[in-house]
């Protein structure tokens, strides 16, 4: 069984992200990433804050905005709006699920596709949908498929299954899989809560992409001998017998899985440190665009 080493890749593509930050900025084009949160979620504030300590650390232009849960949907698009209109800001990412009062679509949809880093916009979803490069792309689909191309896992002809149909990681990631190229041409099946006997669908799987935001959930019953498992999920669990009073697991039961696995990805350290290197590597994409350098 090989572990795949998200922290690793990622530090691959930072590499990469760092030196084209570099050439940009001697061209004086800093990249700037913009991330709004509305409330206080504990695990939110974590990402927004590890988003913003990467873009320092790459040499980029980074704008946090932490609004209270009570902002109002007007008060965020807004907000939206004036960073649709700065030139130092070339990615937009609004932190995922806002308060219950707020319509999500209508903030995705107020953001400029041009700057849609998430890949959110309906315009970028068609985009994926085309097969049209020119798009974002969700980065934690990228992320996975960034992964499986490093790790030398052959998606071409593979039986893959995503299990979860989300629209930030299930949906995109099967577009992902099933288009043309490297990283693609897979034979995708999504499967989802309601799939009738789950265990036996992802059982076919040579690549089980677990995103379904339960923790353990994918046990040992539900991967074939061989197979190479993707774990999504990020689940904060109770556990009072660590400072912190929780621990991290993901959707799979690491414990029992890892075993029958050819591959798979820890949490944390797997899928995680993927999604921010290509939110990073997304935002100097979109510097280049902006700046009509391809
Ligand atoms: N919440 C969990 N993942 C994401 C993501 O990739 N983007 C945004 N905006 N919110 C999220």
């Amino acid at each position: 069984m090989t572990l795949i080493d998200g922290k690793a890749i990622a530090q691959k593509t930072h590499a990469a992200s760092r030196a084209a930050v570099a050439e940009l900025k001697a061209r004086g084009i800093t990249p700037g990433l913009a991330v709004v949160l509305v409330g206080a979620d504990p695990a939110s504030q974590a990402y927004v804050r590890s988003k913003d300590k990467m873009c320092h650390d790459l040499g980029m232009h980074s704008v946090k905005h932490e609004l209270p849960a009570t902002t109002s949907q007007a008060d965020l698009i807004a907000i939206v709006r004036l960073l649709n209109a700065d030139p130092a800001i070339h990615g937009i990412l609004v932190q995922s699920p806002p308060p219950s009062h707020i319509d999500e679509r209508a903030v995705i949809d107020a953001i400029d596709p041009r700057k849609d880093v998430d890949g959110f916009h309906p315009l970028n979803v068609a985009k994926l949908t085309l097969g049209d490069p020119d798009g974002f792309v969700p980065c934690t689909p990228l992320g996975c498929q960034r992964l499986l191309i490093e790790s030398g896992i052959e998606t071409a002809g593979a039986n893959i299954v995503v299990l979860g149909r989300s629209m930030i990681v299930g949906k995109p990631m099967a577009l992902l899989l099933m288009a043309k190229g490297p990283g693609g041409d897979a034979t995708v099946t999504v499967a989802h809560s309601r799939t009738r006997d789950l265990p036996a669908v992802c059982r076919t799987a040579d690549i089980l992409i677990a995103a379904i935001g339960r923790p353990e959930f994918v046990r040992a019953d539900f991967v074939k001998d061989g197979a190479v498992v993707i774990d999504v999920g990020i689940n904060r669990v109770d556990d009072f017998s660590l400072p912190k009073g929780y621990r991290l697991t993901g959707d799979v039961a690491f414990a029992e899985v890892a075993p029958k696995c050819r591959a798979i990805t820890p949490v944390p350290g797997g899928v995680g440190p993927m999604t921010i290197a290509m939110l990073m590597a997304s935002t100097i994409a979109s510097a280049r665009r902006f700046a009509a350098l391809g």
